[in-house]
């Protein structure tokens, strides 16, 4: 790991890496959101609502961060989560992210947008491995998905849920993004302030999306015109329920922000919930996962696995979402700023970054294992 990747001792700084080594449409694509990105600000800021109670004069020089989810031992209760297309980021990709979970031993998540296909993500490691379904309006691709992530030995399924149209990402317009990228007047300058950038991405293979790349129509052009084109707004539990029932493994839906939504579910027979807004890139103003994470684990915790994910970037954030009865959190913009910044070496940097944190805080709130992070540790702030 090189000692710039050391010197970022957080993931914001990471994040000021990944703003320095990448061109402005791609740097923004993952920093963004949805409309004001108020959801996306608070799916941090609404941790700080509550307050972790340490309890002390307990032997914790043995700690044990290992958890199960999916049916699948993880090293830490912390995973990484689907993300598209993640080339864009560091020729390395997918690959990237695929490596450096197996090394720490967690959970890597494959999108149904990615830049590798669910056989080479599943060649490239023998780690637990997800993949993300979206919905397409060529209804035999979630066929073809299902039968394709059992003939590669996936672990699990997530359903996303929450993309019945494009979120408005306003910053994509004014950077000029587009899929694959383009020059355009303006993006032209950014991309010539980052000729290492510019130069990976000519020299090694074109940007496709390279599990769905035989059945969409056409060039892809901007990801709000994808989704729109190709997604399916049709889609309803009936559908979900013949995916899970297809797939017969665990299955999450992956988007839950409701008790209804998180009863429906495990109604139709998915093993989890992941409470997500997608980072607030869809409905911007949607609630923080860690808002609507009680009332959820009061309704479903007895009978599914439940995921928070949003806004984690420390440790004690993963620390408030076991004590308040998740089964474990997962991340995407912290990965996807070590791969901006530092390719494989800054994914590992990021999934250390947070191991550390997790295992520092478990010592200082007084737990020995993921178990022990309970409700007695944690209160709602009251002032
Ligand atoms: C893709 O899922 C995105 O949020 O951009």
């Amino acid at each position: 790991m090189t000692r710039a990747l050391n010197r970022c001792y957080n993931i914001a700084k990471l994040r000021e890496r990944a703003a320095k080594r990448l061109p402005a449409p791609m740097f923004h694509y993952i920093d963004g959101a949805a409309g004001d990105e108020w959801t996306m600000r608070q799916n941090t800021g609404a941790f700080d609502r509550w307050e972790l109670v340490p309890r002390f004069l307990v032997d914790v020089s043995e700690i044990d961060l290992s958890t199960t989810v999916f049916g699948q031992t993880i090293s830490m209760p912390l995973f990484c989560a689907p993300t598209a297309m993640s080339r864009l980021f560091h020729h390395e990709g997918e690959y990237a992210v695929a490596h450096a979970a197996e090394r720490a031993r967690t959970m890597y998540s494959l999108s149904s947008i990615s830049t590798v296909s669910i056989e080479e993500a599943a060649e490239a490691t023998s780690g637990p491995k997800l993949f993300q379904v979206y919905v397409f309006k060529d209804r035999g691709l979630n066929r073809e998905f299902i039968a394709r992530c059992k003939a590669s030995g996936y672990d699990a399924l997530a359903l996303t849920v929450d993309v019945p149209v494009a979120g408005n990402r306003e910053r994509d317009l004014v950077t000029g993004m587009t899929i694959p990228p383009r020059l355009t007047l303006a993006s032209l300058w950014s991309f010539a302030m980052h000729p290492r950038w510019v130069w990976n991405y000519y020299t090694h293979p074109p940007i496709e999306l390279a599990s769905v790349k035989d059945r969409i129509k056409g060039d892809v052009t901007t990801l709000v015109s994808f989704f729109n084109d190709e997604l399916d707004r049709t889609v309803s539990w009936d559908d979900a329920a013949w995916m899970i029932e297809e797939w017969g493994g665990p299955f999450a839906i992956k988007g839950v922000l409701s008790v209804e939504d998180a009863v429906r579910a495990a109604e139709v027979g998915a093993s989890a919930v992941i409470i997500s807004n997608h980072g607030g890139r869809q409905l911007d103003t949607a609630p923080a996962p860690i808002e609507v994470l009680p009332e959820i684990v009061e309704a479903v915790g007895d009978r599914m696995e439940i995921i928070l994910e949003g806004g984690v970037r420390r440790g004690v954030h993963v620390l408030k979402a076991l004590a308040l009865g998740a089964t474990a959190c997962s991340m995407g913009r912290p990965y996807l700023f070590g791969l901006g910044a530092g390719g494989e070496a800054g994914v590992d940097r990021a999934l250390e970054i947070l191991r550390t944190d997790i295992e520092r805080d478990m010592r200082l709130v007084g737990c020995r294992n993921v178990g022990e992070v309970t409700p007695s540790r944690i209160r709602r702030v009251e002032r």
